[in-house]
């Protein structure tokens, strides 16, 4: 076979192989397993948010917002301010339709919680 023939393809294979190697690890890094405390505050968010805030289980008139990636804006969807404070104080306090949980959450809980929130939902 013509050497010069060669070359392209053996080039395109390495090429291949690196881009496929790369992907797999960037798409790895971007999905690192939940930190117990994570997985934690998933099982709480799982049991006691999401009916409302990704079922909406109780039809209520105003549709719970959406909470993936809420740590990611400035403003929680009302525009209150996105902080852990302003989080634990609607949580525990209640809004309008949402209910109040306090004394339902150990300090233990609520900080699970909110690590599971600021990892955008996973
Ligand atoms: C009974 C349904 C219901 C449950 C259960 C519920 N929520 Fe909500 N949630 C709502 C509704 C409705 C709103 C919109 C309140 C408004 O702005 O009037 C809301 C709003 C929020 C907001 C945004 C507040 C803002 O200022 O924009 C956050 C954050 C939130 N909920 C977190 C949670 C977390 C965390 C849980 C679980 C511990 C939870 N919610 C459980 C119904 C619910």
């Amino acid at each position: 076979m013509d050497p010069v023939a060669v070359i392209p393809q053996r080039f395109i294979f390495v090429f291949l192989a690196l881009t496929g190697t790369i992907l797999s690890i960037a798409g790895c890094r971007s999905q690192p397993a939940l930190t117990a405390q994570e997985a934690e505050g998933k099982r709480l968010y799982s049991s006691r948010c999401a009916h409302c805030h990704e079922d909406n289980d109780l039809a209520l008139k105003k549709v719970p917002p959406d909470l993936h990636g809420m740590f990611r804006h400035d403003k929680l969807p009302s525009g209150a301010p996105a902080t852990d404070a302003e989080v634990q104080r609607v949580v525990l306090a209640g809004k309008n339709l949402m209910p109040a949980f306090a004394g339902r959450f150990t300090q233990d809980q609520m900080s699970a919680l909110l690590a599971y929130l600021h990892t955008g939902l996973r």
